[in-house]
Order: C-alpha cells, then sequence, then structure tokens
C-alpha cells in the first residue's frame, strides 16, 4: 500500500472461507457493536471520521444517526455495490478479495439504525462478485453471524443509473433503475406515504400502514467493509490514517492512458502523481499526463494539479472531486474535445428523461460536440453548448445533470484551445481513439472496457452488433 501503514481492506491474498476470515480477526467489530449498543456504535463511527466512498464523501455517521432518528415502524440497510462510474473497479475488487468484511459492515448497520432486514445490489452482470457474496452471506447465517438481520442479495441491470441510491430502491422494489422524489431516509424501501408529503385522497379507514416511510440507509461497498475495521480497532487507529478531514484509506482505480491500470488501497492524503505511478505504474515512456478524471462526475484534474494530495480537501481545493476514487488518466495525445464528447454521450444515453433538460441538454451538448469533433462546427455550437450547460441541472431529481454540466463545462475551460483548433482546422488535430472506461473486468495490468455501451441508444435499447 502507498502510505504508512498496511493495507487491511484489499489483502494480498483473497480471504475465501469464514474460517479464514475468523482467523484473522473478523467478527471483532459485530461483536463490540454489540457490547456498546446502537448510539455508541455510532458515536464510534462519528469520531472516526469516516466518509461515505460511493461518490459524495458524506460522513457516515451522520447519515447512520440521521437514519436511526427517523421515526417509522421499519427501517432497512442498503448496500449500494452496483458500481456503474466509468474508470471504477474498486468495489468489484473488494468483494473479489474480502465479501466478509462487507458483510459483516452490512450487519454492524442493521444492528446501528434498528433494521431487521438489509439488501445487498450488485449488478447481474457481476457473476464471480455475486458468487463471493452469496458465499458470504450463507457461511455467515450459517455460522449464526446475521441471524438477527436478513440479508438479500439483488441482482440490478447494467444502467448507470442503477447506482443512483433513489433509483437503486426501485430496483430493489422490482422496478425500473428511475430516480425517486425523496432521499432514501425521507421515503425508504416499500414505503406506504406519498412522496409529495400530503395525499387529496383521506387514507383508507383500517390502513394504518399507509404513510410508512420505511428510513433507509444506503452506503456504498467500500464504506460498509471499513466498518468492521473501525469498530474492532477504533476510531483512534482509522485516525492515525489519512488527514483529518479525509482519515483513513481509500480503494482507487487506475486507467486510461496508463501502464498497467489497476486497483489499489493507499492513504489518504498521498499525492495524486504518486498514487498514478504505483497503481497505474504511470503514463507511458515519452508521455506527460494531460488531464485525469475521477470517474464521469467531477471536474478535469489538470497537469498542474498532479501533486495535490488525494483527499476530499486537496480535491476540493483545485475545483474537483475524489468522486468514487476511480482515476481516468489521458496523456498529450488525447484530445479532449473527443473525451468530452464520449462524457457527454455516456451521460445523455443513460439521462432517463424524467427531468426533461437533462435529457434534452445533454443531448443537445452531445450533438453539438459531434460536430466540433467531425471538424464541422462552429462557435454557435459552443454558444448554444454555454447555454444549454446552464440549463441542464433546471429541476433535476438526481446528480447525473450536474455531472454533465461539472465535466463538460471544466474541459471547456480548461482547453479552449483545442475546441478554437477544431473549429478552425475544420478537423481533429489529436484524431486517435478515445474509449470510454466503463469496465468490465480488470486485473493483471489489463482493463477489459464494455463494447455495448457505444451501440447503447438514448432509450436504452441497443443497436444491433
Ligand atoms: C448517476 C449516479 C450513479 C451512481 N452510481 C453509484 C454506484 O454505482 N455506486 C455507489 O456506491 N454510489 C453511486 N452513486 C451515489 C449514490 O447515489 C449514493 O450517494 C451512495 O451510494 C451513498 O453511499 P456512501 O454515502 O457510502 O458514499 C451514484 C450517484 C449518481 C448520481
Ligand atoms: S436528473 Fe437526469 S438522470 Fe436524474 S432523474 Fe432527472 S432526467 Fe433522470
Amino acid at each position: 500500500m502507498l502510505g504508512r501503514m498496511p493495507p487491511f481492506l484489499l489483502p494480498s491474498a483473497p480471504v475465501s472461507s469464514l474460517d479464514d476470515y475468523l482467523a484473522s480477526g473478523g467478527g471483532a467489530g459485530l461483536a463490540r457493536a454489540q457490547e456498546l449498543g446502537p448510539a455508541a456504535t455510532i458515536d464510534e463511527l462519528t469520531r472516526a471520521g469516516l466518509r461515505g466512498r460511493g461518490g459524495a464523501g458524506f460522513p457516515v455517521g451522520r447519515k447512520w444517526a440521521t437514519v436511526a432518528g427517523q421515526t417509522g415502524t421499519r427501517h432497512y440497510v442498503v448496500c449500494n455495490a452496483a458500481e456503474g462510474e466509468p474508470g471504477t473497479f474498486k468495489d468489484r475488487a473488494l468483494l473479489r478479495a474480502n465479501p466478509y468484511q462487507l458483510v459483516e459492515g452490512v450487519v454492524i448497520a442493521g444492528f446501528a439504525v434498528g433494521a431487521a432486514e438489509a439488501f445487498i445490489a450488485l449488478k447481474a452482470s457481476f457473476s464471480r462478485e455475486i458468487d463471493a457474496v452469496t458465499r458470504a452471506v450463507t457461511e455467515m447465517q450459517a455460522a449464526g453471524i446475521c441471524t438477527d438481520c436478513a440479508v438479500t442479495i439483488v441482482q440490478g441491470p447494467e444502467e448507470y443509473l442503477f447506482g443512483e441510491e433513489k433509483a437503486l430502491l426501485e430496483v430493489i422494489e422490482g422496478g425500473a433503475p428511475l430516480p425517486r422524489l425523496l432521499p432514501p431516509y425521507e421515503h425508504g424501501l416499500f414505503a406506504t406515504a406519498p412522496q409529495e408529503g400530503w395525499d387529496a385522497t383521506e387514507p383508507e379507514p383500517g390502513r394504518r400502514g399507509r404513510a410508512e416511510s420505511n428510513p433507509t440507509l444506503v452506503n456504498n461497498a467500500e464504506t460498509l467493509s471499513n466498518v468492521p475495521h473501525i469498530m474492532a480497532k477504533g476510531a483512534d487507529w482509522f485516525r492515525s490514517m489519512g488527514t483529518a478531514e479525509s482519515p483513513g484509506t481509500i480503494v482507487v482505480t487506475v486507467v486510461g492512458d496508463v501502464v498497467a491500470p489497476d486497483v489499489g488501497e493507499i492513504e489518504l492524503g498521498t499525492p495524486l502523481s504518486a498514487v498514478i505511478d504505483a497503481v497505474g505504474s504511470g503514463v507511458r515512456p515519452g508521455r506527460r499526463v494531460k488531464a485525469v478524471f475521477s470517474g464521469v462526475s467531477n471536474p478535469v484534474v489538470t497537469a498542474e494539479h498532479l501533486s495535490s494530495p488525494l483527499s476530499y480537501e486537496g480535491f476540493r481545493a483545485i475545483g474537483s472531486g475524489l468522486g468514487a476514487a476511480g482515476f481516468i488518466v489521458y496523456d498529450d495525445t488525447a484530445c479532449m474535445v473527443e473525451v468530452a464528447r464520449q462524457f457527454s454521450r455516456f451521460l445523455y444515453v443513460e439521462s432517463c428523461g424524467q427531468c426533461p433538460p437533462c435529457k434534452t441538454g445533454s443531448g443537445e451538448i452531445t450533438r453539438h460536440l459531434d460536430a466540433i469533433e467531425a471538424g464541422v462546427g462552429s462557435t454557435a455550437d459552443i454558444e448554444s453548448m454555454r447555454a444549454w450547460l446552464e440549463q441542464v441541472t433546471d429541476g433535476n431529481r438526481c446528480y447525473l445533470a450536474v455531472q454533465e454540466q461539472a465535466v463538460i463545462a471544466s474541459i471547456l475551460r480548461s482547453f479552449p484551445e483545442e475546441f478554437v483548433a477544431h473549429i478552425e482546422g475544420h478537423r481533429c488535430p489529436l484524431p486517435r481513439p478515445v474509449e470510454l472506461p466503463k469496465l468490465v473486468d480488470l486485473g493483471d495490468g489489463h482493463a477489459t472496457y464494455d463494447a455495448r455501451q457505444y451501440r447503447k441508444r438514448p432509450d436504452w435499447t441497443y443497436e444491433p452488433a
């Protein structure tokens, strides 16, 4: 691991049985939580300063306290292992390396927020990880470790929005991945309360279940994998790693124009350039890093910021965000207009269209980028793109529209000369292919991207191969 401490989330050899897990100290976190009780468990996590690893970095203790404090007959826990962010493979790497720590984290969460039922949601295509987590749940149930909280594994669709927490709940309930209105802590799984907060009709007499909101805790798979370690070793141990605002380690993915794409656990606060070198083996000889993106969710990090610390505050200071710590690296041979076009097209295709400015705006922005990249664009395309970038987030239910705005506007801002060169030269000056790194597999220094994504249409059907 890059940092002062040995890795604890990603062991060098996979933990492949419950006996191995218990022999290496597994189970101690749940025992400690049960000793402390729910409120003190949440306090310990709050003191540890763990932040959500699914994208937003939200403080975990605060989220658990909010869900635990909501009234309602039933509470639920959901582990988000949908992992759809381009450039990210860390949740699958964690599930392959140690599914037991994740299940223990889920059970501790259930205990802390008062949930008798939990769901672990993964894409149906993640067959290796489904096998690993199913084995872990079965063994732990047989050993009496997760008997207080029933754990169900849910297999979801390929859509990017499946990972969005309000859409994830819809999928668990058997629907399509369309984000609903209210956040999971207000309108949770199987909730029967109206989402608008009021109802024009009187409840039917005797229908007591009508207004149940079922507050639900949704946490990312890496977030929950940290929990048993923190409970077993304490908040001070966790805070001995990383920085004051970003304690602990983080599991990063490094892909794109690097020698050997990979996943690695690093201490938070490590400089970004050192992470690219240590995890991805750096860029190829003679090349230099031009741009780094954390998924397709945050503004671009340009070359002058490569020495920035990889932490929530370090990335905020350079006007970007850590996201799910899946870093897509581009070297000086990559065309930034083509990168913008690929990212915008991905977000356009994946947008669900419930908020018209998001679907229409991302579609229009993609159309202008198509024209500029093809050498038939003009300054009118740039002007129209700028106008759409302002409106694309109007009335947005989820963060996807904000991603389109943040990532595309940042490329326009950081690489204006590349747009001018396309418009004035009527061609792309760097015409090499740029792939969208939606990862299907990653291992032995080789990344496999989802080739089907290029055939996906904006209505979520696929063009024939
Ligand atoms: C379009 C979109 C896709 C997302 N995909 C994922 C995902 O695949 N996995 C994930 O953990 N979070 C994803 N998120 C973030 C979740 O909505 C949610 O914030 C997260 O699961 C909360 O967990 P955390 O607090 O542990 O980070 C996505 C968000 C958006 C807007
Ligand atoms: S913001 Fe976009 S992706 Fe999110 S719910 Fe609205 S239309 Fe769908």
